[in-house]
């Protein structure tokens, strides 16, 4: 068994995603399907079909028209009848060619409506995921099919598509007019034919592993070099250079090698495909040109007609080669496509899941357990009521389960087994969307769209006054921050460089959470970010706000703490303390010992 080398470890580990192929060989139900979201633009797309039977028939009609001149009026030396003739195949040209731009235009218009949908397709599915679709993924390879596989197909659909149905189109009216001219002479293109699909059948497969290869060495080199410059500092600190000069070196020379491969390749496909057209001419002056001496009925006329049409026929085979080639990049864009569209939600609202009746505030967590990854178990049978208005402080060390307590009150995810209530009703059967409006959220990290300040805080009521914005960061004590920025509340949030400090966006968070006046508030290390001073001017803010609301505190201020209703203790995934902060440090367990780790770090 041989080891993997260092070069491919390097290699792979900067290419996670190397199981993915660029190139997938042709399946019709993948087609099928893409071709079913042309079924909105019926009407555009049943044209374009139209159309490219005209145009696949139009050229081997006009060669046809051309044979038929010089056999008749101009074997016949009339003068009239060549002029009539001509002036035909003048406007047949001409409405080829309004056809050909009509062929093209729509092939793009439906093509781009295609893609309209399939994005707006996939954006509606992605909404709907919970959250745990999006914890299991990289978001870069969420955002690449988005873009990059839906570009992909683009061409596909735009041109490999319809390319090809002319094409074939072209060759199948090309050999029906032949037979029809002239059934001997047809069959000497009947005895060309198998030489011809053996030479593509060889050829197609290996050129399509050999440009598969060549692919692949490429996206190694360029991972390589970005891995190399990334790490720069690394390589150069550790004396590495010598070590990936040497990777990248024998990377170049594999792709340059693997790059000859393929060209030597094409360079023998294409002179073999060309011997074979050749050849057939060949036959044909040969057969045709000694039927004709003969006079056995094979006029010069037919011979002609048939060099034109040969041309029509062989043409279009290494365009269709090119096409399919072409075709299997949008194929892999499509299949990675629908791959994603066809995930299901791991869960969604059940079926019976009613609006979220006005809260008064009770939460209820009854044996609670979950896990966010099969047989790893998260929290351990949680157990708890909060009372209306009461503020429930959750204290523990980092990844004891504090934010995934208030994940599943959110409803970001369901419970393994127990119930979590609001007011007695089971959290699965409300909705989830109507849930969120009598609920608010503030976390360590708030996402803030691109928008002013004032437009975000109104996400969470759209139809709320300016006033009423400001009023929101009145009562969180901190209007004049907000107002001393540039442009007020009407600064802009998330442009690159000149966005908000993370405070500040713990602010504007809060406001959002305020604004909708929720029944149940949950601020998650909410405070972590914003300055000590504008903290304890916040704290008393909070106090008044979480009055009259259930209130979850993740808090490392021992001040909210303090004044909790209740304190749970958490620690690896259990509840092990609850209890007022007085009862606790009586008790003189984790709390007290966390307690005293506080007050000796503050002094
Ligand atoms: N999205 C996730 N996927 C898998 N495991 C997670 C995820 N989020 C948190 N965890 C794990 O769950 C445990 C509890 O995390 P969390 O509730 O965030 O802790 P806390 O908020 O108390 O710091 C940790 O062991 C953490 O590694
Ligand atoms: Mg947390």
């Amino acid at each position: 068994m041989s080891q993997p080398s260092r070069l491919e470890i390097a290699v792979r580990r900067t290419r996670p995603d190397e199981e993915e192929p660029d190139r997938l060989p042709l399946r019709w139900a993948t087609i099928a399907r893409l071709l079913s979201f042309t079924e909105a633009h019926r009407g555009q797309r049943n044209a374009l079909l139209w159309l490219c039977a005209f145009r696949a028939m139009a050229l081997p009609l006009l060669a046809w028209i051309v044979g038929h001149i010089i056999k008749g009026p101009i074997t016949a030396g009339d003068g009239v009848g060549t002029v009539e003739w001509l002036l035909l195949f003048l406007g047949a040209v001409i409405v080829a060619d309004i056809a050909l731009y009509w062929r093209i235009r729509l092939a793009h218009q439906i093509g781009e409506a295609v893609l309209r949908d399939l994005r707006d397709k996939l954006m509606k599915h992605l909404l709907t995921q919970p959250l745990s679709f999006f914890h299991g993924r990289r978001h870069g390879s969420l955002i690449s099919r988005m873009i990059s596989d839906i570009e992909a197909m683009r061409n596909g659909i735009q041109n490999n598509f319809f390319i090809t149905v002319v094409s074939i189109g072209q060759m199948t009216c090309a050999a029906g007019l032949m037979l029809w001219v002239n059934p001997q002479l047809f069959l000497v293109l009947l005895a060309i034919v198998p030489g011809l699909l053996l030479i593509h059948g060889f050829f197609r497969g290996k050129i399509l592993q050999a440009s598969r290869i060549q692919q692949e060495s490429f996206s190694r080199v360029t991972s390589a070099l970005a891995e190399t410059v990334q790490g720069i500092r690394v390589t150069q600190g550790f004396a590495r250079e010598d070590t990936n000069a040497g990777i990248f070196s024998r990377l170049v020379h594999t792709l340059a090698g693997n790059v000859v491969k393929t060209a030597s390749l094409s360079a023998l496909y294409l002179p073999l495909l060309e011997l074979n057209s050749q050849g057939f001419l060949a036959a044909l002056v040969g057969v045709g040109g000694w039927a004709a001496l003969s006079g056995s009925g094979t006029g010069l006329g037919d011979l002609l007609t048939f060099f034109f049409l040969a041309d029509l026929f062989f043409s279009p085979i290494t365009i269709i080669g090119t096409q399919l080639s072409e075709a299997t990049l949008a194929m892999a864009g499509a299949e990675r496509y629908f791959r994603l569209l066809d995930t299901a939600p791991a869960w969604s609202d059940a079926p019976a899941a009613k609006e979220c009746p006005p809260l008064k505030g009770k939460v209820e967590f009854q044996e609670v357990t979950f896990s966010y990854l099969p047989g790893q178990r998260v929290l351990h049978g949680v157990s708890f009521t909060a009372q209306p208005g009461q503020v429930i402080a959750l204290v523990g060390h980092t990844g004891s389960g504090k934010s995934t307590i208030i994940g599943l009150l959110a409803k970001f995810q369901l419970p393994d087994a127990g119930a979590i209530r609001l007011d007695d009703v089971d959290l699965t059967d409300i909705q989830q969307i109507s849930l969120r409006r009598q609920t608010g959220f503030v976390f360590q990290q708030n996402f803030l769209f691109a928008g002013t300040i004032a437009e975000n805080v109104k996400s969470a009521r759209p139809d709320a006054s300016e006033e009423e914005v400001r009023q929101a960061f009145r009562d969180l004590d901190c209007l004049d921050l907000i107002e001393a920025l540039p442009q007020g509340i009407h600064t802009q949030c998330s442009e690159k460089g000149r966005g908000l400090s993370l405070g500040q966006q713990q602010l504007v968070a809060f406001a959002r959470a305020l604004l909708a006046n929720p029944r149940i508030l949950v601020l998650d290390e909410a405070t972590s970010a914003v300055d000590t001073l504008t903290e304890s001017r916040l704290q008393l803010a909070l106090a008044r706000l979480m009055q009259g609301r259930t209130s979850f505190v993740v808090a490392h201020r021992l001040s909210t703490i303090r004044k909790a209703d209740q304190v749970l203790v958490m620690d690896q995934g259990r509840i092990i303390e609850r209890g007022t902060h007085d009862e606790l440090v009586a008790l003189n367990g984790a709390y007290a010992s966390l307690h005293r780790d506080f007050l000796s770090s503050t002094n």
